[in-house]
């Protein structure tokens, strides 16, 4: 039989070609390292090089005498060599230019400048540009004049801008009230996105639950601790912890539509946990101290003190341990609790 041998290409590759007229019998040992030729050629075409080398240096140890198995198997060896430390350099040119971009996560706390950190502040000025979607006209000025590339936008934009930031520049800012990863699913996503352009830091920065802390005084906890919880998840799914002082953020969502079905569900599973006179408190704090609320209500009540709540509004619902403490508040606390209760 004929066969066929291969030759290597300038670039390394394989092509076919004719041998001088050499022949061997089915199962000789030339025909079987033809064979290995062969089927390293299809692992080329597959792009597996090391599935190559391994079979061509079958196939050379088969044939010692004939130089074109040793040719092909050092050409194919050479540019398995070569690929592995073009991607090596590639990685690392990668990692590199990732390396170089960072998207700084900072906090405005409740109010700039007042409750920004001035490691937060250190980290916005390094920023070729700084977004943020939760800045009025007033607070956007108190940031401006603190020489931070502020940009103002919509959610919905914030995460294509941030992209389209770190062409021109290596350091970019998200900024966001609150401390930015308290129960902010919604800032997961961005995150995501750009982590995988950019190193993403998150700078810790003043939640409302540390705004309402100090608010109420809470400088001993419930025996059993304090409970957080979500009613994007609790209206669904209604957990209660009465040993524990509860606080129940965005509890506007138990008036939304999307929840209506969900409502006197909530209001029962509360009820049955809790006596019918029990004491809850809508809480908003401001940086302007008269602008401060807690309103009081109590489980009974609790369908019509929700009428009250906006989104900035959080639940609280103290343990009798709680409760106790609030009554014998300090003098310098001043809580100016505003009685919206029916059942008085
Ligand atoms: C989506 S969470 C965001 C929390 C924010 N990341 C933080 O650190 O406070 C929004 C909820 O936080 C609470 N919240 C926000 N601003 C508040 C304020 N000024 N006073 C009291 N609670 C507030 C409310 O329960 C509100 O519905």
């Amino acid at each position: 039989m004929l066969v066929t041998i291969a030759q290597v290409s300038s670039a390394g590759g394989i092509n076919s070609m004719k041998d001088s007229g050499k022949k061997d019998k089915p199962g000789g040992s030339l025909f079987l390292a033809d064979r290995l030729r062969r089927r390293a050629q299809q692992e080329i075409a597959k792009g597996d090089l090391k599935a190559a080398v391994r079979l061509l240096g079958r196939a050379k140890k088969i044939q010692p005498d004939v130089a074109h198995f040793a040719q092909l198997y050092a050409a194919t060896l050479a540019e398995l060599n070569l690929s592995a430390r073009r991607s090596e350099g590639c990685g690392r040119k990668a990692q590199a230019s990732k390396a170089k971009k960072k998207l700084s996560v900072v906090s405005c706390g409740f109010g700039p400048p007042a409750q920004m950190t001035c490691e937060s502040v250190d980290a916005m000025r390094s920023c070729g540009a700084v977004y943020s979607c939760c800045l009025d006209a007033i607070a956007a000025r108190g940031v401006f004049k603190l020489s931070i590339p502020l940009v103002r936008c919509r959610f919905q934009s914030l995460s294509r801008n941030i992209r389209r930031a770190f062409v021109r520049h290596d350091n970019v800012g998200l900024l966001i009230y609150g401390n930015p990863l308290f129960l902010n699913p919604h800032v997961e996503g961005i995150l995501r996105d750009i982590s995988s352009l950019a190193e993403v830091q998150v700078l810790p920065g003043i939640s409302s639950f540390d705004a309402l802390v100090n608010m109420f005084g809470m400088m001993n906890l419930s025996g059993k601790g304090v409970y957080l919880a979500d009613c994007e998840s609790v209206v669904k799914d209604p957990q209660f912890e009465p040993e524990q002082d509860t606080f129940f953020f965005s509890p506007w969502r138990i008036n939304d539509k999307e929840n209506r079905r969900y409502r006197a569900g909530f209001f029962k599973a509360i009820a049955d946990k809790y006596p019918g006179r029990f004491p809850v408190f809508l809480a908003k704090y401001s940086l302007n101290p008269a602008k401060c609320e807690i309103i009081r209500g109590c489980v009974a009540c609790l369908p019509s003190l929700l009428k009250y709540c906006d989104r900035a509004h959080t639940l609280v619902v103290f343990s009798e341990r709680g409760q106790l403490s609030l009554s014998n508040s300090p003098p310098w606390l001043r809580l100016e609790v505003r009685n919206k209760c029916v059942c008085d």
